[in-house]
């Protein structure tokens, strides 16, 4: 069943994502050469807390921390630890808040001191597909149309768009109906309507599509050991377009997003 939510609720949506959005740039802060994951999962959750808000992945089905810190061949879920990041990583940090009974949820993938040229345009490339798949993103439209986008711009460079995880529904629950895959046919799947809100978040693969799940239980990684790119914002459903309940706005303040 896909909820769909009145003004009111939206805008207590639009409360937790902007909450995440301002953690994901006070981490974003802290992105370079030899810090370890563990300590941006440690910025994270005080930001939070100090804001009267609750991590939202933590304790999710036993997840153990506040941010998923996917580092180059991860793709999502990778789990905060002891790990140094260094020039030429890329990592994908997701945070989510639990803020007067609404969750937000949005992720961004930064590069880490020099990154190849490759990577640069596999960022690049999935910071745009999100954005391609948003714009289909209102009342009238269908899923496939926003799966259809983001895959054909991916796949137009190459790149691989992974098959199990998806984006999703998101209000009193961190994850809702409806799913929202990354790849599909246009004009296919369940029809938008105002009041929806859906959490889109492309998973683009540098090489092969295929991805295996770590012994940790969380960690997803590429079977062929390629970087993968995580953006995700969240938007609500309007009678002409999307309405970003996140935003990459303050990120981008303090960190700049290079194209080459
Ligand atoms: N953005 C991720 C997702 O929608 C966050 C979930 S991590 C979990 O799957 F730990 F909470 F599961
Ligand atoms: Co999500």
């Amino acid at each position: 069943m896909i909820h769909i939510k009145t003004a009111e609720e939206i805008e207590l949506l639009r409360a937790s994502n902007q909450l995440v959005s301002r953690t994901l740039a006070e981490v974003a802060k802290y992105i370079a050469p030899g810090v370890t994951t563990l300590e941006l999962d440690r910025i994270a959750e005080e930001f939070i807390r100090d804001h009267a808000a609750i991590p939202g992945f933590l304790g999710y089905k036993g997840y153990p921390k506040t941010l998923c810190t996917s580092v180059n061949q991860q793709v999502v879920h990778g789990i905060p630890s002891n790990y140094h990041l260094k020039s030429g990583d890329i990592v994908s940090v997701d945070c989510g808040v639990l803020f007067q009974g609404y969750f937000g949820d949005s992720a961004y993938t930064f590069a880490v001191g020099e990154v190849s040229d490759r990577v640069r345009l596999l960022l690049k490339t999935t910071r745009e597909s999100l954005y391609k798949g948003i714009e289909n993103a209102r009342e009238g439209m269908r899923i496939g149309d926003i799966a259809s986008a983001i895959q054909d711009h991916c796949e137009r460079e190459k790149f691989s768009v992974v098959r199990e995880m998806v984006g999703h529904g998101i209000g009193k629950g961190l994850h809702e109906a409806p799913e929202v895959p990354n790849y599909g046919k246009r004009g296919h799947g369940v029809r938008l309507q105002q009041g929806m809100v859906l959490c889109i978040e492309p998973m683009i693969n540098m090489g092969r599509k295929e991805i295996a799940q770590d012994p940790d239980g969380w960690t997803i990684y590429t079977t062929d050991k390629m970087p993968s790119a995580h953006f995700e914002h969240c938007v609500a459903i309007g009678k002409n377009g999307a309405d970003f309940l996140s935003t990459f706005d303050y990120i981008e303040k303090v960190y700049s997003f290079k194209t080459n």
